[in-house]
């Protein structure tokens, strides 16, 4: 399986595209000839990319300023996607909380499962039946590794990516001989305002320097795997190796064992 062959109707939407691995993907894909729809909030980013991927690779980008956990604003971006020749998406906008689910603010968990979760679903409900109905199209879906078991002190994220995996692992295979695809990128740390926005700076002690990969790695190894048609894309030793322990080690131990980590990351 390859990516759909670009034109100059088609668009690739990259959600999260102001920062971090959004902004990779938003590169990688102009480099092969994508013309764009970029989403996020802080429009002076996505606009100076939007110009200088437009100047680089003379093609069109689109900048889309929205909060994504806004049901509302979702909407309208919702009904676009359906109505456009929508090639390529690739659901990426997240944060992430670590602490206390007891103590966390309310309102910004809640807005965490519409980000990383309700959002991944809606965009996708849009845009999937014109890309079936067309024969062609790609969807990434960036999970977690922490999607792969509990993430105690840091529940909420966790729970979120769970789904955001499981979404995309599902309609990987589901999708199978419609010409239409699904992968998920699963990330372990990447060097990124992640933990910045997730008010999490003991991050960066915890991980030692060589475990990090960059966001121009994972966005390259998520092209590549969207390419060949993967099911799940793990950039970097360092995730793959979470992955096989998240997903092996028996929940009883993995439980303990993060909660031990996660509570000193704030
Ligand atoms: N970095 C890691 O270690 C890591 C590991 C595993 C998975 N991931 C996942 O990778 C994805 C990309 O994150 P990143 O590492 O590149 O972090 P990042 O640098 O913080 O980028 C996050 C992106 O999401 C956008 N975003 C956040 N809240 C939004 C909202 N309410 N509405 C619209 N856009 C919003 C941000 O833009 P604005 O602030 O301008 O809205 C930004 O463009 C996320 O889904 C994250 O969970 C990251």
């Amino acid at each position: 399986m390859s990516l759909p062959t670009p034109s100059p109707t088609m668009r690739a939407v990259v959600t999260g595209a102001s920062s971090g691995i959004g902004v990779a993907l938003a590169e990688a894909l102009a480099q092969h000839g994508y013309s764009l729809i970029l989403v996020a909030r802080r429009q002076d980013r996505l606009r100076a990319l939007a110009e200088r991927l437009a100047a680089r690779h003379g093609i069109e980008a689109e900048v889309r300023a929205m909060d994504l956990s806004d049901r509302g604003a979702r909407a309208k971006l919702c009904a676009e996607l359906a109505d456009r020749n929508i090639a390529v998406l690739c659901n990426n906008a997240g944060f992430a909380t670590y602490g206390e689910l007891a103590t966390a603010n309310p309102d910004r968990e809640r807005q965490q499962v519409e980000l990383n979760s309700v959002a991944v679903h809606d965009l996708t409900l849009a845009a999937l039946p014109g890309m079936v109905r067309r024969g062609t199209g790609a969807i990434l879906i960036t999970g977690s590794t922490a999607g792969n078991q509990p993430g105690p002190h840091n529940a909420t994220y966790a729970a979120s990516k769970a789904f955001a995996n499981t979404l995309a692992e599902s309609l990987h295979v589901e999708l199978s001989g419609t010409g239409v695809q699904c992968t998920l990128l699963a990330p372990g740390p990447v060097r990124t305002e992640y933990a910045e926005a997730a008010e999490a700076p003991n991050l960066d002690r915890m991980v030692p320097g060589p475990l990090w990969v960059s966001a121009e790695q994972a966005a390259a190894d998520a092209i590549a795997g969207m390419a060949a048609g993967r099911r799940r894309v793990v950039p970097g030793l360092f995730a793959k190796v979470q992955t096989v322990g998240g997903q092996y080690t028996p929940r009883g131990l993995v439980g303990p064992i993060l909660r031990a980590i996660y509570r000193k990351v704030v």
